[in-house]
C-alpha cells in the first residue's frame, strides 16, 4: 500500500493507473476510521481496479467554534486498517499544501445547503465541496463512494458533480450502525458511557417516526413533537433539528403522502450527532 503525502505524487500515480486503463475507486475520509468507513472501502474495492482512500481533516469545513482541533486522529491505526483491507493508495495531504497562503477559490452548491445542517453550520458545505473537488482533481477517480449517514453531503456532492459536468460517478453506501442502532461516527468517541446510552435515542426516534407514519400520521409537525419529547426523555440530549424532507431536493414536506426522509441533528453532551432514515 502506497502512503502518499504530496499532491504531485498522487497525481502521477493516478495518471499512470488511468493510462493502464485501470478504474480508480475513491473513498474520501477525515480518518479515525471505523467499521462504516471500512465498508465504504470494501464497496470501492468491489467497484474499481485500484482503491484510493484519503485521510484529511479538512479545516475549511469546520466553523470557528467547532471541533477542528479536537477532531480525533490516529493515522497509524488508520493505515493498519486500510492495509488489511488491501487498499492500493492512501492520500494524506498536509493542510499547508492543500491550502497555501494565497488560496482563494471555493465551490459552493447554493440551494441544497441552506437547510438542515447547512442552516446551523454556515460555510460547512462550501468547505466540503471545495475539498472534494480538489481531491477529485488530484485523484481523478472514476467512482467515489459516500455514506448515506451524511445524506445532505451526499446530495450536495451529487449536485456539484452534475452542475460542473464532472466525470466521477457517485455511489451511495447505506448507513452502518452499531448493534443498538447508533450510526457509527468518528465523533462517537466524544461520548461518555452515560451519553452513549442516550445516543441511541436518535435511531429510536427515527423508528418512532416510521411507526407513527405507518399508523397513518401525515402531519410532520405532530411527529416532530413526539420525536422531540422522546429524545429529550434521555439525559444530556438537545435536539438541534428534526426535518421531514423530500429525499431528492431536500425541501421540507408539509404532508406525508409519499416516501420522505426524516433527518435529525442532536447534541448528546458536547457531541453533535446526525442520523436519517428514508420512510416509505
Ligand atoms: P468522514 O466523516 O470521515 O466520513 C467519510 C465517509 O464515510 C463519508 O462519505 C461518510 O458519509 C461516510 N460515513 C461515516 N459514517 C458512516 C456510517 N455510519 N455509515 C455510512 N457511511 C458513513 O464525511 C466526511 O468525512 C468529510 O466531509 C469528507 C467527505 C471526507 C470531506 O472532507
Amino acid at each position: 500500500m502506497e502512503v502518499i503525502k504530496k499532491i504531485s505524487k498522487m497525481k502521477e500515480i493516478s495518471k499512470n493507473w488511468r493510462r493502464e486503463g485501470l478504474k480508480i475507486a475513491f473513498v474520501p475520509t477525515m480518518g479515525f476510521l471505523h467499521e462504516a468507513h471500512l465498508s465504504l472501502v470494501r464497496k470501492a474495492k468491489e467497484l474499481g481496479d485500484k482503491t484510493v482512500v484519503s485521510i484529511f481533516v479538512n479545516p475549511l469545513q469546520f466553523g470557528p467554534k467547532e471541533d477542528y482541533k479536537e477532531y480525533p486522529r490516529d493515522t497509524k491505526r488508520d493505515l493498519e486498517l486500510l492495509k488489511n483491507e488491501g487498499v492500493d493508495a492512501v492520500f494524506i495531504p498536509e493542510p499547508e499544501e492543500m491550502y497555501p497562503p494565497d488560496f482563494q477559490t471555493y465551490v459552493e452548491v447554493t440551494r441544497l445547503t441552506t437547510g438542515l445542517c447547512g442552516a446551523f453550520r454556515p460555510g460547512h458545505f462550501k468547505g466540503v465541496t471545495t475539498v472534494v473537488l480538489k481531491l477529485f482533481n488530484i485523484i481523478n477517480p472514476d467512482i467515489a463512494v459516500f455514506g448515506e449517514k451524511d445524506y445532505q453531503q451526499l446530495q450536495v456532492i451529487r449536485q456539484m458533480v452534475k452542475d460542473l459536468n464532472m466525470d466521477t460517478e457517485i455511489v451511495a453506501h447505506p448507513t452502518v450502525r452499531e448493534e443498538d442502532g447508533l450510526a457509527m461516527s468518528s465523533r462517537n468517541i466524544y461520548l461518555s458511557s452515560d451519553e452513549r446510552k442516550s445516543a441511541t435515542s436518535l435511531y429510536k426516534a427515527l423508528l418512532l417516526a416510521k411507526k407513527l407514519i405507518s399508523e397513518g400520521e401525515k402531519d410532520p409537525q405532530k411527529i416532530k413533537k413526539e420525536m422531540e419529547k422522546f429524545i429529550h426523555s434521555f439525559p444530556f440530549t438537545r435536539v438541534q433539528y428534526i426535518e421531514f424532507i423530500d429525499p431528492v431536493n431536500l425541501e421540507p414536506v408539509k404532508e406525508i403522502n409519499k416516501p420522505v426522509l426524516c433527518a435529525l441533528a442532536v447534541f448528546v453532551g458536547k457531541a453533535r450527532l446526525i442520523d436519517n432514515m428514508l420512510i416509505n
